[in-house]
């Protein structure tokens, strides 16, 4: 014959299948009555979310484990937990949402202040240089309506669905998605403000990401929408500001950093693109866009130039087409490798 204390002992141990405590954490044991001459032991529990596929599951695990420990008849009975306890143990719920607190994955969000200035070149390759270190890494084309990763990575697959999760196209060892993959025929795209941000948070929250260490982003041009969007989706988040070496564009740009600084996103630095074009024939360096736009813009923002890329094409190779992606032989992949190589040490050490 079974006692109360020994159907508690066996209890106690089992997990509120939504709240990944157990029971005697939660302190889900209500009540237990025994009724000796038939043998029979009921028992009311409250777990976080009763009249589930889980409960079931749980019904079933109790019934066998208080029948071979000898009851002859088993009565169950759910309900629910208090708010007060479902709230104390809901900190570590189930969901692999890289946006729940425990995710390990730091986020790069790649900014500029106006279009043109080689925001997608640097985050394709920056992405595709940390994953040549070894990094788990992802890209989230958040430029909705110029988006153009797909396209500078040569991806020609579509992410598949499953069940209600988005699985992320690889290419380079980097994990994708873009507004790309989700529109016929490259047609324009009318997004209304709240949709935008809708898009963005499933971005986050819908795609199975994975363990990641770098999650770069792709941001919009200037300082609009998406751009406070994703401030206030991500409470912690890098930045990198992009800009070409003319003074007027690093003025333009100054904009998107105040904005990330306002935002207490923490900036990692500039990025001076299309900084120079260098002769093959004499190596010479032109400075076709002006100069010193990058480290103005670093001075200002009270941080320091992460690189200078040079006006240059990647090798045209026949086999692999990515039009934007700089191979790792290639002088400026080089650049963008010893980024990637800041980039770490500066958030790693
Ligand atoms: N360093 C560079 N050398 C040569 N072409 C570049 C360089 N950086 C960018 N480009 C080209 O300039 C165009 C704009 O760059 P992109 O990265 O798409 O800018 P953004 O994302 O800021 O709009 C693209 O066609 C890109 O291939
Ligand atoms: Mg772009």
């Amino acid at each position: 014959m079974l006692t109360k204390e020994q159907v508690v002992q066996l209890l106690n141990p089992i997990q509120d299948p939504h709240l990944h405590t157990s029971l005697q954490e939660t302190g889900g044991i209500e009540e237990i009555t025994i009724k000796e001459e038939k043998n029979h032991v009921s028992v009311k529990i409250n777990i976080a979310q009763p009249n589930t596929a889980e409960q079931m599951q749980l019904q079933q695990e109790i019934v066998n484990i208080l029948k071979s420990a000898g009851a002859a008849t088993v009565g169950l009975r759910f309900n629910q937990l208090s708010e007060d306890v479902i709230q104390q143990f809901s900190t570590t719920e189930e969901s692999d949402s890289i946006l729940d607190g425990n995710s390990k994955t730091t986020f790069i969000g790649i900014a500029s202040g106006k279009g043109g200035v080689g925001k997608s070149t640097v985050t394709v390759n920056l992405a595709t240089s940390l994953a040549r270190l070894g990094k788990k890494v992802g890209i989230i084309d958040a430029d909705i309506y110029g988006f153009s990763v797909p396209d500078m990575m040569g991806v020609e697959e579509r992410p598949v669905v499953r069940g209600e999760s988005i699985i992320p196209v690889e290419r380079f060892g980097v994990k994708v998605i873009s507004m790309g993959f989700f529109v016929e025929d490259n047609s324009p795209i009318i997004w209304r403000g709240p949709m935008l941000g809708k898009m963005l948070t499933s971005f986050f929250q819908e795609v199975e990401w994975g363990d990641l260490d770098y999650l770069l982003i792709d941001l919009p041009p200037g300082t609009g929408d998406v751009a406070l969007d994703l401030h206030s989706m991500l409470p912690s988040c890098k930045e990198i500001i992009v800009t070409t070496p003319h003074p007027t564009a690093a003025f333009v740009a100054a904009r998107a950093g105040q904005m990330a600084l306002k935002t207490e996103h923490e900036l990692l630095g500039v990025v001076e693109n299309m900084a120079y074009f260098e002769s093959n024939m004499t190596g010479q360096k032109e400075y076709v866009f002006g100069q010193g736009g990058g480290p103005k813009l670093a001075e200002q923002l009270d941080t320091e130039v992460l690189g200078q890329i040079p006006l240059q094409q990647p090798y045209e190779e026949e086999d692999i087409f990515a039009p934007g992606v700089y191979q790792a032989d290639h002088p400026t992949g080089q650049i963008f490798l010893n980024m990637a190589n800041k980039v770490v040490q500066k958030l790693e050490s």
